[in-house]
């Protein structure tokens, strides 16, 4: 059998479309006996069956494990150069109770970009310490919020953002710690990074303005410098930008040091992750080795002691222990003309999509789908995973092969989606947002449960009766 025409040129035909590959999906996936995909010992329909369609489902071992595996390689590649790691993870990409007890439990502070993540960790019991405070525009009283509770550290991302800290920690009678967020003129995408002297973004203050900024905070008896924060960029490969950031960085942190202390560097997030099987993610040891070795060679370069360092990753840590479960509604082929000849595309239309998973829309990205309720020995066929959306950029999957027998009914897994998938889901055309189950050796249980028709209308103040019906609506299945 050829590979179909209309397939993209990085996707290979796959000789057993059944084929679950281990860098892409969560480390407790398997098939079991039956042929059926089980995630931690729990059977894809069994968890649809139990919990409706779509479905995130989250392994819970293998997120502990990725939060423990980056805070250990980050301290031990740290360490050999002198200095120590503190590890946010950047709720930003999935924060639910559930998963920052998980992120705590292993050691890792938590860091929030709203006054409603915020919120949530507070309620979910982190301590407000070991709290990161992010955003470019922190209304005063997400500020206010923060500061009361405690907050570890605020990233204060513009001029006007250092007074309004200063003036809330001054009414509150503390001494607020702050990182100044910088734009290093570094950012990295993928494979590829641009380094500008100006770059021309919303976040952070160019690196010329930093020393200026700092003698500011520093003349403020309410604020307490920790130092510079930076953030290049999401879903990265190339070790070369982060190396290229670093190398600004410390340029700027020596020259700081000579006003004052600075007790850490901040490096942000974006490491990458393979959401096919050809993306080639750098290890997160290695990653870590390479980090620790550009932050003491441009330390010893301006005769400073290595500075101890903080990191943010999201997507690594829950990205590829999440996946989504859809239902097949409906299948239609698609005949194309291709310069090879006629060819066929074949639509496969799930109960969710850009409401769930709103990345192949808003970036292009793309995932890996297998059929999840069974296996099968059928020729595989280029799929194309639509959404029920009203939207023809509503893709979930843009191109993959399954097997040819896929059916209306089928439960279909698409792999990598605990990041950026449920903190982005919305409720387009009025679908209600799927439920989040977390499993573990063998069990699962709800820990977000799903949107209900009476949540989607309860806040339209033009209808006048209250809305008491619980079903789940179009495009939940259960
Ligand atoms: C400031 C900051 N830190 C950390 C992250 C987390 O990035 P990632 O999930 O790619 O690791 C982001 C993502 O946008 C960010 O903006």
């Amino acid at each position: 059998m050829n590979a179909n025409p209309l397939a993209p040129a990085w996707l290979v035909l796959p000789t057993d479309a059944n084929a679950l590959d281990p860098g892409v999906w969560p480390a407790n996936a398997h098939r079991g006996p039956d042929g059926d995909i089980t995630f931690s010992g729990v059977s894809a329909a069994s968890l649809t069956a139990e919990f409706g369609s779509p479905l995130y489902v989250l392994d819970e071992a293998d997120a502990r494990a990725r939060a423990a595996h980056i805070r250990e390689s980050f301290t031990a590649a740290f360490a050999a150069i002198g200095s120590r790691v503190t590890v946010y993870y950047a709720g930003k990409a999935f924060l639910s109770a559930e998963v920052a007890r998980w992120m705590t439990e292993e050691g890792l502070s938590i860091d929030v970009a709203s006054g409603g993540e915020l919120a949530l960790a507070l309620a979910a019991g982190v301590d407000a310490g070991r709290i990161g405070v992010h955003g470019n525009n922190k209304s005063v009283l997400e500020i206010e919020s923060a500061v009361a509770a405690g907050a570890g550290a605020i990233v204060v991302d513009s001029a006007i953002e250092i007074e309004r800290v200063a003036e809330a920690a001054k009414r509150h009678g503390v001494v607020q710690r702050i990182r100044l967020r910088t734009n290093t003129g570094v950012h990295a995408h993928t494979h590829e990074f641009l380094a500008t002297a100006r770059e021309d973004q919303k976040f952070g203050v160019p690196l010329f303005e930093v020393v200026a900024h700092v003698e500011r905070i520093r003349s403020l008896d309410s604020l307490e410098f920790l130092g510079l924060h930076s953030h290049i960029g999401s879903q990265i490969f190339d070790v070369s930008g982060f190396v290229e950031a670093i190398a600004r960085l410390v340029a700027t942190h020596a020259t700081l040091l000579e006003g004052g202390p600075v007790p850490e560097l901040n490096l942000g997030g974006g490491f990458g992750i393979a959401y096919t099987s050809v993306d080639e993610v750098v290890p997160i040891e290695e990653m870590a080795r390479q980090l620790a070795h550009a932050v003491a060679s441009q330390s010893q370069r301006h005769g400073i002691p290595a500075p101890d360092i903080a990191i943010e990753p999201g997507r690594t840590i829950i990205g590829p222990a999440g996946v989504t479960l859809y239902t097949v509604g409906t299948i239609k082929d698609v005949e194309v003309v291709t310069d090879a000849g006629l060819a066929v595309r074949r639509y496969v239309s799930v109960d969710g999509g850009m409401s769930d998973n709103v990345r192949p829309a808003l970036y292009g990205a793309d995932y890996t789908v297998r059929v999840a309720n069974r296996s099968s020995g059928a020729q595989p066929a280029l799929v194309r995973i639509a959404g029920k959306h009203c939207e023809s950029g509503d893709i979930v999957v843009h191109a993959d092969y399954l097997p040819g027998d896929v059916a209306v009914g089928d439960v279909l897994a698409v792999a990598a989606t605990g990041a950026y998938c449920w903190s982005l889901a919305s409720n387009y055309n009025y679908l209600a947002r799927p439920a989040v189950v977390a499993v573990n050796d063998g069990t699962a249980r709800a820990i977000v449960r799903r949107e209900t028709l009476t949540d989607l209308l309860g806040r339209d103040l033009a209808l006048t009766s209250a809305h008491t019906n619980d079903n789940p609506g179009e495009g939940a299945t259960r």
